[in-house]
């Protein structure tokens, strides 16, 4: 099968296409042949050499984690998934034809879902499902703040929050970007770029602040998240900003001030929690209340070129790869 294989870590050397063997499923494992990968800065960060995963890597890996695709074959102990199903999901390995993934951690895609839209599930929507649900707490009528509304979990988090009936704001480098946070959902969007974003969301809250702050560019934006939150608020830091990762100064009088929780999270830490998410979501993604949007479609060949899209920031939503 085509694969994309990253043979040492740094963004000059470029991921090479190679011929590799298909891998084969083992117990509770089903084959999927891969329709669409989504592309996420986790990947990213792990060929720059300075995520916590990088140390875990061994040369030449496969790229990539999030697919959606049918299932070609199932291994021993497998119940409800069988040949034919469509279906989405995560592994090691997704930038290729086919790949092996543990069936307790797959979603059935429905009908009216494209695969492209299906690989754009798993990271990006089960962290947004974590920052508000898990460890925002979000109920109705809270106020929350998306920071990077326009991006993979950003887009996500916005729709997830006003289907919790929340209030919702989004920060934007962009009048597209804005415009695309309204359509979704938002109630309020502010261009960080240009505005000050304590000052307006102490405008639109009234001065209360924001019950939540979902922060996906958090080495840019921690320091002013603790000067916008509200009573008992939450700020989930989601992620350090796509392709950013440096040391941060705080205020802790800003943290103490009205005893905000902060929370850090990591995708793998969930895994526990996945099978009664990964339930719950399939039923929120059969009510058509929450829909992916895909920015592009690239082919796999074109895996460098996505990377560096991502890296741009010069997109809606998600990028996608097509094997
Ligand atoms: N902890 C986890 O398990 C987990 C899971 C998923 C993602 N993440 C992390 O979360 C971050 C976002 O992921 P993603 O998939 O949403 O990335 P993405 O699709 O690249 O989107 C990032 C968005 O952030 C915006 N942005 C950049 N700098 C910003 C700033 N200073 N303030 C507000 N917005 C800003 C970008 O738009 P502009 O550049 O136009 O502003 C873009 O829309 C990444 O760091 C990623 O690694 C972590």
């Amino acid at each position: 099968m085509k694969a994309i294989m990253v043979s040492e870590f740094g963004l000059e050397t470029p991921m090479a296409i190679e011929d590799v063997p298909a891998p084969t499923p083992g117990d509770n494992e089903v084959l999927v042949k891969i329709e669409a990968i989504g592309v996420n800065p986790l990947e990213i960060a792990i060929r720059m050499g300075d995520h916590p995963r990088s140390a875990q890597v061994k040369f030449p890996y496969i790229c990539g984690s999030d697919l959606a695709g049918i299932i070609e074959s199932v291994g021993e102990n497998v119940e409800d998934f069988k040949p034919g199903d469509r279906v989405w999901g995560r592994c090691q390995g997704a930038y290729a034809e086919y790949a092996v993934l543990s069936s307790p951690l797959l979603g059935k895609l429905p009908d009216d879902y494209t695969f492209s839209e299906g690989a754009s599930l798993a990271i990006p929507l089960l962290t947004a499902w974590n920052a508000l649900v898990l460890k925002g707490e979000a109920k109705p009528g809270d106020t929350v703040l998306i920071q990077g509304g326009a991006g993979g979990v950003g887009h996500l988090a916005i729709q997830l929050a006003c289907m919790l009936g929340c209030r919702v704001f989004a920060t934007v480098s962009s009048d597209e970007k804005s415009n695309f946070c309204l359509q979704l959902g938002a109630d309020a969007t502010i261009n960080y770029r240009v505005e000050n974003v304590v000052e307006r969301i102490s405008e639109l809250t009234n001065g209360e602040g924001v019950d939540i702050v979902v922060e996906t560019a958090a080495c840019d934006n921690l320091k002013d998240d603790l000067e916008l939150y509200g009573l008992n608020g939450r700020i989930v830091m989601v992620g350090t900003g796509t392709g950013k990762d440096f040391p941060v100064e705080l205020s802790i009088r800003a943290a103490s001030k009205n005893d905000v929780r902060i929370y850090g999270v990591s995708s793998g830490n969930l895994t526990p929690h996945l099978p009664e998410a990964m339930a719950r979501i399939s039923s929120v993604l059969m009510s058509g209340k929450i829909r992916p949007h895909i920015g592009k479609e690239m082919r796999l060949e074109e895996s460098n070129e996505s990377h560096e899209l991502v890296l741009s920031g010069k997109f809606l939503g998600k990028v996608v790869l097509l094997p």
